[in-house]
């Protein structure tokens, strides 16, 4: 069995996230941490859950209490790195869904990993319809001389650009077409805007675009599922959700 913790899992994807993982066999949330609801249950917010789940303060404490075999996390970039270290001194996979990370920040990240041989991942999109995007992108590079990144969210997206714009970006640079120019990324942030992803490919008189849509955030459910039952067998920084399915 799986024991994962999700921290901000009263957030709005942590709470979709928690209600997916605890409608799993091989997994049970033994705890969720959040400052503002710590010290009640989790079933307070989510009513329908179908067992209970204690709110933790900190990270720490829910270590010491309910000692989880991975953390996933969606909360913010400060917290996250904290999250991170605790959890790769405790032995205890991480499982980054944040965003907003510096350069510096992943490469302590992969760096951390690496020396204690602990597996973790950092996946800005964990919707399965980005392992298809990036397939598509793949195909479309190859053939197309431009391209754009595209990223649409509702105005409480702090992120500009978003997380998944900039790993869309920074895999476009490994094709021959996108090596010497720079890719641009456009953001628009709307209130009401569902997140939508999306590469422009233009050529002679045509382009294609490939769009990556959420109506439901359970659609990173899935995603972190997969996460938390493969990353035992990494003790590395997993950063492309493909390798974890
Ligand atoms: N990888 C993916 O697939 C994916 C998908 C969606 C979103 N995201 C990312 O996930 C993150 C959260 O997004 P969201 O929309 O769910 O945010 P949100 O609704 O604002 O939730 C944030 C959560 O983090 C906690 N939190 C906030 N500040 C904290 C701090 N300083 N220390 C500890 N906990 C803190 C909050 O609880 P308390 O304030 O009670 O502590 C809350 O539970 C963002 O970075 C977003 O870009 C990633």
């Amino acid at each position: 069995m799986h024991r994962v913790v999700v921290a901000g899992g009263t957030g709005r994807t942590g709470k979709a996230v928690v209600r997916y993982l605890a409608n799993c066999e091989e997994i049970e949330v033994v705890g969720v941490v959040s400052r503002m609801y710590a010290g009640t249950d989790l079933r307070k917010l989510l009513p329908d859950l179908n067992y209970s789940i204690p709110i933790f303060k900190q990270l720490e404490q829910a270590l010491l209490a309910v000692k989880p075999t991975a953390v996933v996390d969606f909360t913010v970039p400060e917290a996250a790195v904290t999250h991170f270290r605790l959890c790769i001194d405790n032995k205890i996979h991480p499982i980054i869904g944040t965003t907003g990370f510096n350069d510096q920040e992943q490469s302590l990240f992969a760096d951390l990993c690496l020396k204690h041989r602990v597996g973790g991942a950092l996946i800005p999109n964990f919707a399965l319809g980005m392992v298809v995007m990036k397939k598509a992108l793949a195909e479309a590079a190859a053939i197309f001389p431009y391209v754009a990144v595209i990223d649409y969210y509702s105005d409480q997206k702090k992120e500009v650009p978003s997380g998944t714009s900039k790993q869309l970006a920074a895999e476009l640079k490994i094709y021959d077409n996108y090596k010497c120019r720079e890719i641009p990324v456009y953001s628009f942030r709307i209130p009401g805007q569902n997140a939508s992803q999306q590469l422009k490919f233009g050529g002679q008189g045509e382009t294609i675009t490939i769009s990556h849509d959420v109506s439901d955030r359970i659609c990173f459910g899935l995603g972190v599922y997969k996460a938390v039952i493969n990353i035992g067998k990494f003790n590395h920084l997993v950063t492309d959700l493909s390798d974890l399915l």
